[in-house]
């Protein structure tokens, strides 16, 4: 009695490791969480691939509905890490307690991705996500202060819509910044864009929040970075993205 949940990666059909195809191979019904994340392809595109139908999972179905899911030889897809930036704790939970063994198959994370923009992941704070309604919301602003003041870089996630084709973009966290400024954070504050991370079309731009404002990708999903402390190494680093 077993149920996977499998990591499928940042970018497209390929970032599956071979564990993970394997394992969906042999399921006999295979779901797609698809509300918090986004690939480079499309679902037709990974059931070619893994010629294998694919059953998309909304947050109703997953949150609400799991029984339908968690089934012998049943199991779920995660874009990214299952257990990286949204955990998927409460549905291993659930699986556990219906007796079945849970087999976690790792993959990929924009936690670990971001590694590309060369500011060490060691040095990372806590993590925070802007929202779309957030009108009245000051706790990316209160994570980046302190970790500001721990010298820690922050990286701040970007809330996304995907079955309603919405995300939030690099121009528009800027915006928020920038309306919630504090002494901190300001103009002039160096932050780094990042875009489709871990994909052929990734795109990675560093600057001031205030010219990030005016910053216009297409790629998603992104996010934004704001260093702390930085390491010259780190400085030589965020230059070559400028
Ligand atoms: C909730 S997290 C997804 C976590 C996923 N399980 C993982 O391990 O990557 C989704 C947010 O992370 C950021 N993100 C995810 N993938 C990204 C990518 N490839 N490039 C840039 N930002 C990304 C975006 O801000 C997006 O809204």
């Amino acid at each position: 009695m077993v149920f996977y949940i499998i990591g499928i990666g940042l970018a497209d059909e390929k970032d599956i490791t071979l564990k993970g195809l394997e394992a969906v191979k042999k399921c006999r019904e295979v779901f797609l969480e698809s509300y918090t994340s986004k690939l480079q392809c499309s679902v037709s595109d990974l059931e070619n691939f893994y010629n294998k139908k694919i059953k998309i999972a909304d947050r109703e179905l997953v949150e609400k509905k799991a029984d339908e899911i968690l089934k012998d030889n049943n199991c779920l897809l995660i874009i990214g890490d299952p257990m990286s930036a949204t955990t998927h704790i409460d549905l291993y939970n659930r699986a556990k307690e219906k007796g079945l063994v849970v087999e976690v198959i790792h993959n990929a994370s924009i936690l670990t991705a971001v590694g590309i923009v060369g500011l060490e992941l060691y040095k990372y704070g806590k993590t925070t996500s802007i929202p779309f309604h957030n009108e009245n919301v000051k706790t990316p602003i209160d994570v980046i202060k302190m970790n500001l003041k721990n010298g820690l870089h922050t990286l701040v996630l970007l809330d996304l819509d995907p079955i309603n084709n919405k995300f939030m973009t690099i121009g528009e966290a800027a915006e928020y910044l920038l309306k919630n400024k504090v002494k901190e954070i300001n103009e002039e504050t160096i932050a780094i864009g990042c875009a489709a991370i871990g994909s052929k079309k990734q795109i990675i731009k560093a600057g001031k929040l205030s010219e990030l404002k005016k910053f216009e990708v297409k790629e998603f999903p992104q996010c934004i970075i704001i260093p702390g402390k930085l390491h010259f190494v780190e400085e030589e680093m965020i230059e070559k993205w400028r």
